[in-house]
């Protein structure tokens, strides 16, 4: 029933360990074994989307499926094209090849390697020309997006929740430059999302969220919408959600604001509270004028 609407010229994408150029997954079936109401949805280089739903309703599983490139070898009977083709099952990446990063929900560091150490190896790994400027990117990448800084001498099983999952952002799109990155519920790590966004744009790959923020989903280029296990919707990002996507920023910043206070320990009075949603109306209608 639903198709991408979104029209996608492919463009040829140089220097991937794969030239990916476009995904397809092909709709399954759902937990009750219906098939899914989209049937097919497509990703080029550059794409930013969503997938969105309520908890267990399968976003994860869609997820796994890219990541697996399923050929009706899952449960949910999906199928991935890469270039319009099937992967073949007992097809095996170079796992430094790999040209997929899955940032997962619960995703923790087993080595206690310092991150300076880690960052040196993959980097040598992946055949980093300049192997020192790399573990500097990408630490720098890192520090964006995590309030509390890493640096190199801390052992990777010492970072927090937002600090690990920061740095393997980071080092997906650095070191690995993997071309498809996954990303499963990056909000509840305490990571600088609108940030990520931001920083993420600049790199032409195709980003997957898995997410519960509003402002990703209105950031994104489409959102597929799950239920009971199947892709239920898909909704292209109108100009209209885009704009409220900015109204949503705004939000977002006056939480943020509060959030500082209160960790702060001011009290929020009165005066305080009807200040900011002042400045939030004639912010939006200002930006709405503009
Ligand atoms: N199409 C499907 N067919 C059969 N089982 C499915 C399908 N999709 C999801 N499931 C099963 O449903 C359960 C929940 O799925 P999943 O973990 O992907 O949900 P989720 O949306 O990621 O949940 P959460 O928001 O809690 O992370 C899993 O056990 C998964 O195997
Ligand atoms: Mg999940």
């Amino acid at each position: 029933m639903y198709t991408n609407s979104i029209d996608i010229t492919c463009n040829f994408a140089e220097n991937y360990f794969m030239d990916i150029n476009k995904i397809t997954v092909i709709g399954g079936i759902g937990k009750d074994k219906s098939p899914e109401k989209v049937e097919k949805f497509e990703l080029c280089m550059g794409n930013i989307i969503s997938i969105v739903g309520p908890t267990g309703c399968g976003k994860t599983t869609l997820i796994n499926d890219i990541e697996l490139f399923a050929n009706k070898n899952t449960p949910s009977m999906r199928t991935i094209l890469i270039n319009d083709e099937p992967v073949a099952e007992d097809f095996t990446f170079d796992p430094s090849k790999h040209p997929i990063a899955l940032i997962s929900q619960h995703t923790n560091f087993l080595s206690d390697l310092p991150v300076g150490e880690f960052l040196k190896i993959h980097s040598t790994i992946r055949g980093s020309e300049n192997v020192s400027a790399m573990i500097d990117e990408t630490l720098d990448f890192a520090n964006q997006l995590t309030g509390e800084a890493i640096i190199k001498e801390t052992a990777m099983t010492q970072l927090s929740g937002g600090q690990t999952r920061s740095l393997l952002i980071a080092d997906a799109v650095i070191i690995g430059n993997s071309p498809i990155i996954l990303l499963d519920e990056i909000e509840n790590a305490g990571i600088h999302r609108t940030k990520a966004l931001e920083l993420l744009k600049n790199y032409q790959k195709i980003f997957v969220f898995v997410t519960h923020d509003p402002r990703i989903a209105l950031l994104s280029d489409f959102r597929i919408i799950m239920k009971n296990g199947a892709m239920q919707k898909m909704i292209t990002t109108s100009d209209e959600e885009k704009m409220a996507a900015i109204g949503l920023k705004q939000l977002d910043d006056i939480m943020l604001d509060f959030r500082k206070m209160i960790r702060a320990g001011e009290e929020i009075t009165n005066d305080i509270f009807d200040k900011h949603i002042n400045y939030l109306v004639t912010n939006y209608q200002y930006s709405l004028k503009k």
